[in-house]
């Protein structure tokens, strides 16, 4: 049995995750996707509400489950049985940080990294650009759930 992670923050989850996470859904056994606990790290969603919404826009999924951490992720890889970590690549500009932590947990516990070229029609979204372009009221439909959009609406109304 092959248990493969997806690591983010998630704040919150986008198209471009969901992308990543169905496709590897599609390659390996089981899929976990793991929210980052971190605690000085200031975020628009709390951590639960990020598991949350990930459980529901991944509910069609038999093989994904979500999941939260906190400290390294080679640790948490080592404690629930899992081989690798998968990480979608959108462009150049991801690749040097990615290479560096995928080494990094490569030399701490062998830990491997598999990137997936990112769906060029996600190529530009990142979570940060969906929480400043909704916070001034541009459209980010179609770049994230349409459950997260009304989530995400919500919260930034209530600011
Ligand atoms: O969505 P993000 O914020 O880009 O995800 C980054 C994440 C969570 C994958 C990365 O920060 C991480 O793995 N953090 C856990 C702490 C850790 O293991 N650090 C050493 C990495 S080599």
């Amino acid at each position: 049995m092959q248990r493969v992670v997806c690591p983010g923050s998630f704040d919150p989850v986008t198209n471009g995750h969901l992308d990543i996470v169905s496709r590897a859904a599609g390659l390996y056994d089981e899929v976990w996707v793991a929210v980052l606990v971190n605690i000085t790290k200031h975020s628009l969603f709390s951590v639960d509400e990020r598991v949350e919404m990930l459980r529901e826009v991944t509910k069609s999924y038999g093989n994904v489950r979500i999941e939260r951490f906190h400290g390294l992720l080679v640790d948490f890889c080592a404690a629930n049985g899992i081989t690798a970590v998968v990480k979608g690549l959108r462009a150049v500009s991801d690749f040097e940080y990615e290479m560096q932590m995928a080494q990094m947990n490569y030399r701490l516990a062998k830990v491997e990294t598999l990137f997936m070229t990112t769906n060029p029609l996600y190529s530009f979204l990142s979570s940060s650009l969906v929480k400043e372009i909704a916070k001034y009221g541009g459209d980010v439909s179609g770049l994230v759930p349409d459950y997260v959009l009304d989530r995400l609406r919500a919260r930034l109304a209530e600011e």
